[in-house]
């Protein structure tokens, strides 16, 4: 049952909390970046909520929300041009908003992400879709170089991270005002973790700012796949075996910064919260009653023609919800916001890249592509 919503923008809603951006250039590029929120079926004496940040948003993912913040700032600061990397979600967000903010986008992503991206936004005449066969790292690196060579942008940046995902919290905390409830867990599953950096650094704000009254953050649990949980690891898990295949592209970073890691070993000490790795088997045990929850309140999954979910970030937090009910790290009658981040997105055809390049081919075009 849908119990709140939040359409067609929490962006344009809560854009008077962003200080230096005004809310003109936010409704300038500003599309649809809803929210809502559902109660699913208690799960062993758990409430258990769901942040849909998918379905009412313009690409599908919380991502959008992101871009918005972010072409809408550089083109403020009087860019025409801009680059990313990613591993499609925000390629597709920032291919959406970034010809509205008068931005070229030129965006990179590895060969893993290849069915991730929306070929009706990639093909846009101010996009250009770059395939890079390289590792994670190596990809950052030519993007780094790349755009610093040729003074562009590398979006999101750090901050535009922060300040979009920060946006939800008080949207959240205007939800929980008007339900009359308050959640003792918020759970979002993790690749880089800027949603949750950004999620309690807004909460922060919304705690001592305009809303005047003080309330405790809820606990934090991130939810990383087996095979690639290095902030699981930073808070003492044991390494994964190599042997264990990656089920979800879209969760990719495997190298923190000594800066995030500190982050979140602060952000999990100040919440009460913990980082767990999700082992696969488990992960394949929830997933189909995950699927069901969110069928059941109206959260249509997208999948691919051989039935399988198209993307699993956004079942990665229930399923490690489900997954914390079960060995008593959520207690019951503690209640649990999940966020689900994405995988409800519109369904496309294929991709095929514009460019498709080895880590030694890349400088050359990504110098065409930024200087053009
Ligand atoms: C749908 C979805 N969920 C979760 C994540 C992880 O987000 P973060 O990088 O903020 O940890 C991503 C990142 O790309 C994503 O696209």
């Amino acid at each position: 049952m849908e119990i709140h919503r939040e359409d067609p923008s929490v962006v344009r809603r809560y854009a008077s909390h962003l200080a230096d951006l005004p809310g003109e250039a936010l409704t300038a590029v500003s599309q649809r970046e809803g929210a809502r929120i559902l109660r699913l079926a208690p799960q062993g004496g758990v409430p258990i909520d769901v942040l849909d940040l998918s379905t009412l948003s313009t690409t599908g993912t919380f991502k959008d929300c992101v871009a918005c913040v972010s072409t809408a700032r550089a083109a403020r600061g009087g860019h025409r041009v801009a680059a990313a990397q990613s591993s499609g979600n925000t390629a597709n967000a920032l291919a959406a908003y970034a010809p509205r903010a008068g931005l070229r986008l030129v965006a990179l992503h590895p060969p893993a992400s290849r069915g991730r991206v929306l070929p009706h936004l990639a093909h846009h005449p101010a996009v250009t879709f770059v395939e890079v066969d390289a590792p994670e790292d190596e990809i950052k690196r030519l993007l780094r170089e790349a755009t610093a060579a040729a003074d562009v942008p590398a979006l999101p940046p750090l901050r535009d991270q922060i300040d979009a995902n920060s946006l939800r919290a008080h949207y959240l905390y205007d939800a929980m005002d008007a339900l009359g409830d308050r959640w003792h867990w918020h759970v979002q599953a993790l690749s880089s973790a800027y949603g949750p950096f950004g999620f309690y650094h807004g909460w922060q704000a919304a705690t001592n700012g305009s809303h005047g009254s003080s309330a405790a953050p809820p606990r934090f649990l991130g939810v990383q796949q087996e095979a690639v949980a290095p902030y699981a690891e930073a808070l003492g898990a044991a390494p994964a075996p190599d042997s264990r295949p990656m089920l979800e592209p879209t969760l990719f970073r495997r190298t923190l910064t000594p800066d995030l890691a500190d982050r979140m070993r602060r952000l999990c000490r100040q919440t009460h919260g913990t980082v767990r790795r999700l082992p696969n088997d488990r992960y394949l045990h929830w997933e189909p009653r995950a699927i069901r929850l969110l069928e059941q309140v109206g959260i249509p999954l997208t999948r691919d023609p051989d039935g399988t979910p198209r993307e699993r970030a956004g079942l990665y937090s229930l399923a490690g919800t489900l997954e914390a009910v079960t060995t008593g790290l959520i207690p019951e009658g503690q209640r649990v916001l999940v966020v689900y981040t994405g995988g409800s997105g519109p369904a496309a055809d294929t991709y095929t890249p514009h460019h498709s390049v080895t880590a030694d081919q890349a400088p050359a075009l990504l110098k065409r592509l930024l200087t053009a």
